[in-house]
C-alpha cells in the first residue's frame, strides 16, 4: 500500500522505517501538517497516517476521497481530530492505535506532579549557576493525598496504580466504572464529590463534546483551594481563559500540562527564533507554577515501537481484507 505519512518528525520515520521492513509498505514521509492545502500531496495514495493536530474535517476527508485515500491510519490513540461522519459517508476507513503503553502517558502525569510539586526544574538551573539556595522550593508529601482521576481507562487506570503505590488514596469518575479498580482501592464517586476531595486531579478522558471544557469555572469553584490540576489527554479539556483567571487568584496552586486547547500553533515545533503570538499561552508559560510540555507524554520507546507495529499491522489488514480491530466508526 502506499502511505503519505503526515507530520512526520525524524523518530516517526526512525520506527517506522525499522518495522516496515517486515510488512513492505510503500512509506513517503511528509513533515508538513495534513490540511487544504497539502491534500494534493496525496495523489494516488491508498493510506495516509496523521497525527493529533491534522485536522480532518469535512474539507480535508473530501479533498482525500477525491484523491483515492481510501485509509486514515491515525498514529494516535485519541480521534477527535477526524470528522468519522464525514469519513463514513466518503467511504473511508479510519483506524487508530488504541493502546500505546499507557504507562508512558501515566508516568509523565508523574513526571509533571513530581516536577511542580519539589520543583526538580527551579533545583537544576539554581545549581547550573551555583545557587545552592533552598528557598521557595518547599513542596509537599504525595503521601495520604487525594488524588482524583477523570477517566480511568488504559492511562486512567495506569496512573490510579502509581498514585496507589505512592500512597495515596485514589478517587475516580467515569462513566464506566472499573471494578478491578476499585478492587485495588480507588473510590468511585460523582465528580462534584471529586472536585471537592481531591488535592491534586488527573485528567484521563478523551475530548468529545461532553466534555469540552470540563475544567471551567464552574468546576474549579467546587476544588479545593490551592489544588493541581494536570492534564495529559487532550487541551479542549480545560477551559484556558477559566484557568488563567483561576491562576491568578490563587484558586488554583498547580497546573501541569502536556496538551492545550490552540497546541497545533505551537507544539512539536521549534519557536525559539519566532514571535509567540498566543498571549494565552504566554501567559500561562509566565506563571511560577505551571509546567507545560509539549504534547510529549507518549514519546517513549517502548510506545513508538507499539504505534509503528500497530498502525502497519492496521494496514496491512486493511490491504489484505482482514477485519479492523482497530477501526473507530462514527
Ligand atoms: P481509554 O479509551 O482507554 O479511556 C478513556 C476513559 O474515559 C474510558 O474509561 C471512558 O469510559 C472514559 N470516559 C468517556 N467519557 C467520559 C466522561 N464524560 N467522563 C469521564 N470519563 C469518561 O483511553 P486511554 O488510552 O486511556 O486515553 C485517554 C486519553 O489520553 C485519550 O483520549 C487521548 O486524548 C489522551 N492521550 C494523550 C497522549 C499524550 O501523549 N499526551 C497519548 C495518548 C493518549
Amino acid at each position: 500500500m502506499k502511505v503519505a505519512v503526515f507530520s512526520t518528525k525524524p523518530y516517526d520515520q526512525k520506527y517506522f522505517e525499522q518495522f516496515n521492513e517486515s510488512f513492505h509498505h510503500e512509506l513517503a514521509f511528509f513533515d508538513t501538517n495534513l490540511n487544504e492545502q497539502t491534500t494534493n500531496l496525496t495523489r494516488d495514495f491508498d493510506v495516509v497516517c496523521p497525527f493529533v493536530n491534522d485536522k480532518l474535517d469535512k474539507q480535508v476527508i473530501e479533498l482525500l476521497a477525491k484523491n483515492g485515500v481510501k485509509l486514515i491510519a491515525l498514529r494516535s490513540a485519541g480521534f477527535n481530530n477526524v470528522d468519522l461522519n464525514v469519513a463514513e459517508a466518503n467511504h473511508i476507513k479510519v483506524t487508530r492505535v488504541p493502546a500505546y503503553s499507557p504507562q508512558a502517558v501515566a508516568e509523565h502525569a508523574l513526571a509533571l506532579i513530581l516536577t511542580l510539586n519539589r520543583k526538580t526544574h527551579k533545583a537544576y538551573n539554581r545549581i547550573k549557576e551555583g545557587n545552592f539556595s533552598l528557598n521557595n522550593l518547599i513542596g509537599f508529601n504525595l503521601y495520604n493525598k487525594t488524588v482524583g482521576v477523570i477517566g480511568t481507562g488504559k492511562i486512567g487506570s495506569a496512573f490510579c496504580q502509581i498514585m496507589l503505590g505512592l500512597g495515596c488514596k485514589v478517587v475516580a469518575y467515569d462513566v464506566k466504572k472499573q471494578p478491578a479498580l476499585e478492587d485495588k482501592g480507588v473510590t468511585y464517586m460523582s465528580l462534584e464529590d471529586l472536585y471537592k476531595r481531591s488535592d491534586i486531579i488527573s485528567l484521563h478522558c478523551p475530548l468529545m463534546p461532553q466534555t469540552k471544557h470540563l475544567i471551567n469555572e464552574d468546576s474549579i469553584a467546587l476544588m479545593k483551594d490551592h489544588v493541581m490540576i494536570i492534564n495529559t489527554s487532550r487541551g479542549g479539556l480545560i477551559d484556558t481563559e477559566d484557568v488563567i483567571k483561576n491562576l491568578k487568584e490563587k484558586k488554583v496552586g498547580h497546573l501541569g500540562i502536556d496538551v492545550y486547547e490552540q497546541e497545533e500553533q505551537v507544539f512539536f515545533e521549534d519557536k525559539s527564533e519566532q514571535i509567540i503570538e498566543d498571549d494565552a499561552l504566554l501567559r500561562l508559560i509566565s506563571f511560577p507554577n505551571v509546567l507545560i510540555t509539549s504534547h510529549q507524554a507518549f514519546l517513549t520507546d517502548e510506545a513508538l515501537k507499539e504505534i509503528a507495529q500497530t498502525v502497519l499491522q492496521n494496514i496491512d489488514d486493511f490491504k489484505n481484507g482482514r477485519s479492523l480491530v482497530n477501526e473507530v466508526k462514527s
